[in-house]
């Protein structure tokens, strides 16, 4: 509670009183997405903050998600409870050193994942999903130069299902970075059977024991209709959350770090975002998301081509 008020009443009649809605993605703490009015993977919540007629957009995410929404939807007032809330994606990739990179390899189109700041989008041609990178890289002609960035694990594993090869900006996350193999495989030998299910971001040797890869929208539909009672969840932890909401018969084990627990692979970022900050955000309509529009309409240019793409 802040000061003996009680926040989800609070919230609930600010998001009246303002015609918010309030999304959340598969990473924020269980009491965020419990009172979001849509929780999804990074292309569901575009969508949604692109088609949704509320005034106001009260994002529960990372900038980078709330940066789209405002990009899609400028008309809008888009808030993040926490202006902090950034990837370590986007930190890899500073926009001027994308423009250098795009220079020395004029002949290459740039796929962009959609962690990255508005700037770089600005400088992509296609943005991507990690649900919708398939679909859209399946589309590109086979002999078109293509540059994919920031991060090389997803441009990694795209290229290695698609046999495509892709020039690859070296970024990552800290989160799916920090999974361990060691660690990994003494779950799976206590758990003999158990399926692991890993995001694209983790590294290849991860992914190399994964018995489904996919965005966490796909890990979720994966763990909820699959046979089975127990199952390995390797990416942000706080996506159990819903698993064990719409399956609570089943077992759901995030994959351990090098301590053997799963705690130190939640994001940093997400959990900047709370109930109080969300609150006040909601209260004061700051911090708020502001793009200047020449930016924002070149960044659109290559959002909008991904939500053609993605069908
Ligand atoms: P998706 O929800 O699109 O799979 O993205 C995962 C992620 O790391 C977002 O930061
Ligand atoms: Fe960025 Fe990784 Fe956090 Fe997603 S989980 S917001 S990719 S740091």
């Amino acid at each position: 509670t802040l000061q003996g008020l009680d926040v989800r009443a609070e919230i609930d009649r600010l998001r009246r009183e303002r015609n918010a809605v309030i999304l959340a993605h598969y990473y924020q703490a269980p009491e965020i997405q419990d009172l979001a009015d849509f929780v999804g993977d990074s292309l569901d919540l575009s969508r949604k903050a692109q088609a949704t007629d509320a005034d106001v957009i009260a994002f529960c995410g990372v900038r980078f998600m709330a940066e789209t929404a405002k990009i899609l939807s400028p008309q809008k007032i888009v808030i993040l409870p926490d202006m902090n809330a950034g990837c370590s994606l986007e930190d890899s990739c500073p926009p001027e050193q994308f423009a250098a990179f795009r220079a020395q390899h004029p002949d290459h189109i740039a796929l962009t994942y959609i962690n990255c700041s508005a700037a770089v989008k600005a400088l992509s041609d296609i943005i991507v999903t990690s649900s919708s990178a398939e679909t859209i890289l399946g589309q590109i002609p086979p002999e078109q130069k293509i540059i994919f960035g920031p991060d090389k694990h997803l441009g990694g594993y795209l290229s290695r299902t698609l046999g495509r090869e892709m020039l690859l900006w070296p970024g990552t996350c800290i989160v799916h970075e920090a999974f361990s193999e060691t660690e990994l495989l003494k779950l799976k030998a206590q758990y003999p059977g158990a399926p692991v299910l890993a995001h694209p971001e983790c590294p290849g040797h991860i992914l190399d024991h994964a018995d489904y890869v996919g965005a966490t929208s796909g890990i979720l539909k994966y763990a909820l209709e699959a046979p089975g009672d127990v199952f390995i969840v390797a990416t942000e932890p706080h996506i159990i959350h819903q698993m064990e909401k719409a399956a609570p018969h089943k077992t759901f084990i995030g994959a351990p770090g090098a301590d053997g627990n799963c705690n130190c692979n939640a994001c940093p970022y997400m959990a900047l975002n709370t109930l109080e900050k969300l609150y006040v955000a909601l209260r004061d309509l700051e911090p708020r998301i502001e793009i200047e529009e020449e930016l924002r309409l070149k960044a659109k240019r290559s959002l909008d081509r991904m939500l053609e793409m993605a069908g």
